[in-house]
């Protein structure tokens, strides 16, 4: 009881009847002919985009200057009005460029936005620019709009990075260091073969990021609400016009179609996978117990409290923006699943969520690239952290050249370096004696087992860690790099 009337007191302070009072807004409504009554302000509040989606400024005004085309050459206004709706709009440009665009009470979203000041500035014609047009199919044009736009800032960003570890590949190309799995040192590799192996991910995201584009550049402009178009726009008129590669095949299809989104934010999230991944290994890399890299004091911070501290805040925001970025990916999809066919509001939530991961894919690619470029490499850390046991595959290859099958010189090898341990001495260390006993193959030539450069040199076959085979990582990927890049 208590709580009824508290909240009907709520209402009665926050709702007026048109008639007595009308909230400030309500003038300025695109769709209001068939409401009586005022949008509760916390309604509004929450049915509103304009705050973020006002960033496809650019995008909704140049649909508009396209649609008009259309709607002038379907006879639907005069050339005049054409005129006078494309000089209104570039005045609406330059407003928006200038930031000096004034956003009203009651601009529920950049659509609604423009269209209000296009009527302001021109008057009645304005009225006739939504013929035919639904904000349903505006609204992904103009989202599509952004994101081609989008992909190719994102691209140039990405390529960038790719570029810069590619030359520094090429530059260190004569240090090795520890190669690891499962955290255990392996076996000895360049340090340039790390980081081709980042690139190489990078370059896969690259190129997905191109037959993505593919499927962004279509046109969904001309299917109207739902049912399409009834005025016999031309919409080959309208792809020309917006440089879009084709039309939509199916309106309902077209106007609730966000695969695009969906997809786009998939690859942010496998992309700054690939990129946490390469932080994580750098993190590990810069401990005082590692020292192999320091990070350039550009990006790092330190800690309020341990004056001695350099943190690799850089690295670790790379990081955790994979968490971030697949959390908007996995919630957006969470939206689409079970949609009713065609446009449902549950679809507005598909910009912050491509926003967002437009924004943290764009910060963390040129962050890495500041990291890449200025990291400290320190080779002789790097060089001290090689140990003879890391040589014990070489060794087994060592018997497999003097004949024996492999699973047996795996054995013999592995015998090799338990004789060390119970002995207490570096694997080098083993007399040819001592190797005798566990096979004779072992000959005096066994010494050149125990050098570095002889075993990176061995893995020569493409895609290995010889000299000849980096460079030719390097040469693939700077010949990959070059269309891409002018
Ligand atoms: N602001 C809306 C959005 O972002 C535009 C489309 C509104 N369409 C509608 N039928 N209410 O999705």
């Amino acid at each position: 009881m208590r709580y009824k009337y508290a909240y009907r007191l709520y209402r009665q302070t926050r709702l007026h009847p048109r008639s007595t009072r009308m909230a400030s807004s309500e003038g300025n409504k695109l769709w209001g002919g068939r409401f009586v009554g005022a949008t509760d302000p916390i309604m509004e509040k929450f049915n509103a985009s304009i705050h973020y989606d006002k960033r496809m400024w650019a995008a909704d005004i140049q649909g508009s200057k396209a649609y008009v085309k259309a709607l002038e050459k379907a006879g639907l206004v005069t050339k005049a009005e054409m005129e006078q709706i494309l000089e209104g709009m570039d005045k609406i440009f330059e407003e928006w460029s200038k930031g000096v665009f004034d956003i009203k009470a009651g601009d529920e979203d950049i659509h609604t936005a423009n269209e209000r000041r296009l009527k302001e500035l021109i008057g009645e014609a304005a009225g006739k620019l939504h013929t035919g047009r639904s904000r349903n199919d505006q609204v992904v044009t103009d989202m599509r709009l952004w994101l081609r736009d989008g992909i190719s800032t994102v691209t140039g960003h990405l390529l960038q990075l790719i570029n810069t570890m590619m030359e520094r590949a090429a530059s260190e190309i004569d240090i090795l260091f520890p190669g690891y799995t499962h955290m255990q040192r392996a076996q000895p590799i360049r340090w340039s073969h790390w980081i081709l192996s980042h690139a190489a991910a990078l370059c896969r995201d690259a190129e997905k990021l191109e037959e993505m584009s593919r499927r962004v550049n279509i046109l969904p402009l001309g299917s109207g609400a739902i049912a399409g178009n009834p005025f016999n726009i031309d919409r080959d008129l309208l792809r020309k016009e917006l440089r879009f590669d084709a039309i939509s095949l199916n309106s309902m299809d077209a106007t609730s179609d966000r695969d695009f989104v969906a997809e786009f934010l998939f690859w942010a999230s496998l992309c700054v996978t690939h990129l946490s991944k390469m932080a994580e290994d750098l993190i590990i890399y810069s401990t005082k117990e590692f020292a192999f890299v320091t990070l350039s004091d550009a990006y790092s911070t330190g800690s309020s409290l341990m004056p001695q501290k350099k943190n690799p805040d850089s690295l670790e925001l790379i990081r955790s923006k994979a968490g971030r970025l697949f959390g908007r990916c996995s919630g957006f999809l969470m939206t689409l699943k079970g949609l009713p066919s065609t446009y449902n509001k549950d679809l507005q939530e598909d910009k912050e969520a491509m926003f967002d991961s437009y924004d943290t894919v764009c910060a963390v690619l040129q962050v890495a690239t500041g990291v890449i470029s200025t990291l400290k490499v320190n080779r002789t850390a790097m060089e001290a952290a090689l140990s003879t046991d890391m040589l014990a595959t070489d060794l087994a290859y060592y018997l497999v050249r003097k004949g024996m099958p492999f699973r047996e010189a795996h054995g013999a090898s592995g015998k090799a370096v338990h004789l060390a341990e119970t002995k207490g001495i570096p694997l080098n260390q083993l007399t040819l004696e001592d190797l005798k006993t566990i096979s004779l193959l072992f000959e005096s030539d066994v010494s050149l087992v125990w050098n570095y450069t002889n075993s990176v040199e061995q893995y020569s076959a493409p895609g290995g860690t010889a000299e000849s085979s980096v460079t030719a990582q390097i040469q693939h990927i700077r010949d990959w790099l070059k269309p891409r890049r002018s």
